[in-house]
């Protein structure tokens, strides 16, 4: 039978296409690239309403209903970058950046007089480097994504974001004028820094042994023998939660308000996320637990 492809923007029609009842949109995808009506199909969207969204390349033409002459409507996502990619750029420039400011360029703070360095300086640079490293570790060898690419202009928008902000809190903490809060109150941040990478990278794995390698398998995250995981009784996005402690920690330790800013900015993004993936779960999952709240505890 043939069904249709039409311009999610336009309706105009794209092409006709063949398909029987177990093709699935991967392969749609592929026939339209190989026709020359679409390109790669990494950058292809196919929806079932023009606004609706992305189908997932697993569905096929029976589980959607589609019958002769149904339509699907297609959007070109532009240019597509590997997420892996993005998430090591982004990643790895925060680290630089933060370790050049470090040592004090001449370029940001002129011709240093004060040679001292107090010893929360260290111990940021240290934990902000260790958070970026455990980040990228992740990239690598934990996060099973299911989608393999991401458009390119994401790269220039979260580069940007991780890069100038590593550069507006390493500046403030590496100044010479720089004034460390008192040492006890910077052994509780770097506490609270500590048990919150511990448990973001605990909610990682638990996430990663919830789909087997090299599927896409969604399924309703519990926690595990891993008393750090029990943050998943509470809240469907725990990594968000421990990321948004470590950043607390952080800014306990230095006491820098660039630290807090950027720990606010963090929350305020991962809240919208993690709103989106908690509605998401209820309408994915009818036993989704009702107690749970998307990111803090009775709250959010
Ligand atoms: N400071 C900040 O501003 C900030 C912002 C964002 C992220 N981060 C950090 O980066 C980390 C990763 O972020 P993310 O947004 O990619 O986290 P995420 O969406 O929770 O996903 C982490 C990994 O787990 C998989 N996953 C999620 N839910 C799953 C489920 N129910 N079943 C099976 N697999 C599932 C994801 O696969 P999919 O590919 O299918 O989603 C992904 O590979 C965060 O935990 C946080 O530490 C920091």
């Amino acid at each position: 039978m043939e069904i249709e492809v039409v311009s999610a923007g336009s309706s105009k029609l794209i092409s006709m296409v063949n398909v029987t009842t177990d093709s699935t949109i991967g392969e749609i995808k592929q026939q339209l690239y190989k026709l020359k009506k679409a390109p790669y199909p990494a950058r292809q969207s196919l929806r079932s309403e023009a606004k609706g969204k992305s189908l997932a390349d697993t569905e096929t033409t029976k589980s959607l209903g589609l019958r002769a002459g149904s339509k699907l409507y297609f959007k070109d996502l532009g240019p597509q970058i590997g997420w892996r990619t993005v998430f090591l750029v982004e990643y790895a420039g925060p680290i630089f950046v933060y370790l050049w400011l470090y040592q004090r360029p001449w370029l940001f703070y002129g011709d240093v007089t004060v040679k001292k360095v107090e010893q929360v300086v260290n111990w940021a640079a240290i934990t902000w480097t260790i958070h970026y490293a455990k980040r990228l570790f992740e990239t690598v060898f934990i996060h099973r994504f299911s989608h393999g690419t991401m458009p390119l202009r994401n790269l220039f928008k979260n580069c940007s974001y991780y890069w100038l902000f590593a550069m507006y809190v390493a500046y403030h903490i590496n100044h010479p004028l720089y004034t460390a809060p008192d040492l006890s109150l910077s052994y509780i941040g770097l506490t609270i820094f500590a048990v919150c990478e511990l448990g973001n990278l605990s909610i990682h794995l638990a996430l990663r042994n919830l789909r087997p390698a090299g599927t896409t398998v969604r399924k309703i995250p519990v926690a595990t023998g891993n008393p750090l995981t029990a943050l998943f009784n509470f809240v469907s996005c725990p990594n968000y939660t421990y990321e948004f402690g470590s950043w607390v920690g952080f800014t306990i330790m230095t006491k820098c308000l660039p630290a807090g800013i950027f720990a606010l900015a963090g929350m305020y993004q991962m809240t919208m996320w993690a709103l989106g993936k908690h509605r998401a779960y209820k309408k994915e999952f009818s036993n989704y637990p009702r107690s749970r709240t998307a990111i803090l505890p009775f709250i959010l």
